[in-house]
């Protein structure tokens, strides 16, 4: 029986039907009440009763194998026909279109500030092209102090007053503090633009999270432990710090912050330079004159201000060696990073 059912399905496999004709000829003496399959079923009865799973399972098998081949050669034929309706298999599943990922900076962005909103600060945010004294003036630059040289700046225009594109969302907490009294703790994500020649090692823009915490009685030592938390969710339980003293106009002591390199574990590498460690940020506190030019009273209130790069962030969580790739959005690049969580 097993020989008979397995000639069977030869057979239909390399039958042929070219017309509707043909297709119901094949219909027939296949799969009709007198058709072979049928005949097999008949026969069934007088299999003995351990071979019954066995063969009863075959003929299932040749009985879906003649049906979908008949109905193979059917949409053969509608395909070809010019009715328009025939043609649309609405069985049929939709086109595999590849689902996006979030961009690499977009994720540790996001990462940043959901560990400083853990810690009660919220997001602050405004334009990127803005005036001298949001992103210059109000933060303690005296005009033509060498300072503004930190920063190469892209002016947009130069009268009646500069407008420019920023070069720190630092700008941002001097809208925040201009409108809002104390107690103030935000962070300031987003993009910003120095003139720079683009290379692997620096763009003419990049993206940034500040933040800033002013209070009664805010502490660099405030500052210092909110830091320390920061690094070690973001790069481990294991995270050092260390701050150098730094020079910002706007803050006073100034500090750039260093965490430990995770590559090495803080014994020295070609990534951190055989030093150990690896800068972050900048951060200070914030300095008497910018509170007082935005409306702030410095003998009440005391604040600290930090300020790091997204793509730093990100090249060393990720380890990413030309800053480019970052905007050059080449998808094979972009997709690797949300399975890389
Ligand atoms: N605004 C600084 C920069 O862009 C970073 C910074 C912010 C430093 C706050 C100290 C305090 O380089």
């Amino acid at each position: 029986m097993i020989e008979k059912i397995n000639r069977l399905k030869e057979e239909v496999a390399s039958a042929v039907a070219t017309t509707p004709e043909a297709v119901e000829e094949l219909r027939i003496k296949y799969l009709s009440k007198k058709g072979a399959v049928s005949a097999l079923m008949a026969d069934f009865r007088n299999v003995p009763a351990e071979s019954k799973k066995e063969i009863g399972q075959k003929i299932n098998e040749l009985k879906a194998f003649v049906t979908e081949r008949i109905n193979g050669f059917k949409e053969q034929l509608s395909a070809g026909c010019d009715d328009e309706a025939a043609l649309i298999d609405l069985t049929r599943s939709s086109t595999p279109y590849p689902v996006g990922s979030r961009h690499p900076l977009s994720i540790v962005k996001d990462d940043i500030i959901r560990i400083f909103a853990g810690m009660g600060f919220t997001i602050a945010e405004g334009p990127e092209i803005e005036d001298d004294w949001h992103v210059f003036s109000s933060l303690n630059f005296p005009a033509d102090h060498p300072a503004r040289d930190m920063q190469d700046t892209f002016f947009i225009s130069r009268t009646p007053v500069d407008v420019l594109l920023r070069t720190h969302t630092s700008s941002v907490q001097t809208r925040v503090m201009e409108k809002t009294q104390p107690p103030i703790r935000i962070v300031c994500p987003g993009r910003v633009y120095r003139n720079e020649a683009i290379s692997a090692r620096a763009h003419c823009f990049f993206h940034q999270v500040e933040g800033l915490y002013i209070d009664k009685n805010v502490s660099f030592a405030d500052l210092k432990q909110v830091l320390l938390s920061f690094a070690k969710e973001m790069f481990g339980p294991d995270t050092k710090i260390r701050l150098r003293p730094s020079y910002f106009p706007f803050t006073e002591p100034s500090a750039e912050m260093d965490i430990s390199c995770d590559l090495c574990g803080g014994k020295g590498c070609a990534f951190c330079k055989g030093t150990g460690w690896v800068e972050i940020l900048g951060c200070g506190m914030v300095d008497p004159n910018v509170l007082k030019s935005c409306g702030i009273d410095p003998e009440v209130y005391s604040g600290y201000a930090f300020g790091m790069g997204v793509e730093r962030i990100t090249n060393l969580k990720y380890r990413v060696k030309d800053l480019r790739m970052f905007s050059e959005n080449d998808v094979r690049f972009l997709a690797e990073f949300e399975s890389a969580r």
